[in-house]
């Protein structure tokens, strides 16, 4: 055993202190904005929210946010308001968290999942072409990390049949294409600010959009699907009319408070992990064995995951690399099981592993590495030092 020896093969731990793949960073600047909000008059959605939806949609440049409780429930919002219902059907990758499926489900829609263009992990347009029925109502791609999809590809394919595009872009915030920010391409774009994210609220979501008809169907929908000005009533300030089944996905003026905080600082961010991918890249690209993320595609994307894929060239396989990592106190995760292999989705769809081979090639391989504002360089070499710890002891 030398002091080159990986932790899990008992040498000791390059950390003693567990390094998280991903976390929020709050500053003085963010705390102190909280605690002016619970001075103030409203502690639920307010005024804040509605300035925290202002700055998203000039950020984004579309017409109308509307802020929500989660992704989930934002892209919950925007497939109720597409007019999902059953008996349609509804694309997406396999290669995603199951909210982005459930876009579908939520509105008894069916998720069909199409395979992934291995160069982007996204949705690849050929194959949603050759899933298209007459039953198809709309597209759900995702940015996967924060790379954004093949985005001229996929309108292409909506617009040949119609279909309502819904963007899941919970990676993404923060990013361009082909000089666009993320999340201004139709019909609907869904941001997550979880801690982990680009920018984080807590818990909280966002669909933005240029139509102005969905924009009002997304705001009813998220206050209880409730018409606080109903024509005809207009003598009867109290009187409110339930307009169909809808939901309390109401964000707090709180969670708004930190989320204008967190904008002040989106450069600052976007720069720190653009640093960090470039020390990645320059040392793990060095080593066979590591498939680094792939490069951007006319685009600057601001990447939520550095997703490496691991290669038979390493000398282990993902398994070993993971828990290899976690020996070093390095902590690493894996996004995502594809959706096919889900229980759920096998035993209400009918889905079984083998059915989209790219994904299941790319996810064999697939570890998101560190990656977060609040590395510092010590911390980003100590990822690079326990690769490449693991890549000698396996070289023969
Ligand atoms: C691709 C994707 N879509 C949707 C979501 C759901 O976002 P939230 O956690 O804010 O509900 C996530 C969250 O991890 C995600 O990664």
């Amino acid at each position: 055993m030398t002091a080159d020896t990986p932790a899990k093969y008992g040498g000791e731990p390059i950390r003693e202190d567990v390094l998280g793949y991903g976390s929020q960073s709050i500053t003085e600047a963010e705390k102190s904005a909280v605690l002016d909000v619970l001075d103030g008059d409203y502690i639920t959605r307010g005024p804040t929210v509605e300035e925290f939806e202002d700055r998203v949609s000039d950020l984004v440049d579309v017409d109308h946010a509307i802020a929500t409780t989660s992704g989930t429930t934002a892209l919950h919002l925007a497939g109720r308001a597409a007019g999902f219902e059953s008996d349609d059907e509804v694309i997406t990758t396999p290669l995603t968290f199951a909210a982005t499926a459930h876009t579908a489900t939520y509105s008894e829609a069916t998720p069909v999942f199409a395979d992934i263009d291995p160069n982007r992990r996204t949705l690849d347009p050929e194959s949603v072409r050759a899933r298209i029925t007459d039953k198809t109502v709309g597209l759900v791609p995702m940015h996967y990390g924060g790379h954004p999809a093949d985005i001229e590809g996929l309108l292409e394919v909506a617009d040949e049949h119609n279909l309502t595009v819904i963007w899941d872009a919970c990676h993404a915030f923060g990013g361009s294409w082909n000089g666009e920010p993320i999340g201004s391409q139709r019909d609907m774009a869904v941001f997550s600010f979880h801690p982990v994210k680009n920018i984080t609220t807590g818990e909280g979501g966002m669909v933005v959009t240029d139509d102005d008809d969905l924009a009002r169907r997304l705001r009813h929908l998220r206050s209880f699907d409730m018409n606080y000005e109903p024509d005809g009533h207009e003598s009867e300030p109290w009187y409110q009319v339930v307009e169909g089944v809808g939901y309390n996905y109401n964000i707090t003026d709180i969670q708004a408070a930190l989320g204008l905080a967190q904008l002040d600082r989106l450069e600052e961010f976007k720069q720190r992990r653009d640093e960090i991918i470039t020390q990645y890249d320059d040392a793990l690209g060095e080593i066979s064995g590591i498939r680094t993320p792939p490069n951007p595609v006319e685009s600057d994307p601001m990447y939520h995951l550095y997703a490496v894929e691991v290669r038979d060239e390493l000398g282990c396989d993902r398994q070993e690399f993971v828990n290899a990592m976690h020996a070093e106190n390095i902590g690493v995760q894996v996004h995502y099981v594809p959706l096919h292999f889900h229980p759920f989705f096998q035993e209400e769809f009918g889905y079984q592993r083998g059915m989209f081979p790219e994904t299941e090639r790319v996810y064999e391989g697939l570890v998101s590495l560190p990656l977060h504002p609040e590395m510092d360089d010590e911390d980003v070499e100590d990822v690079i030092t326990a690769v490449r710890r693991l890549d000698a002891y396996h070289r023969p």
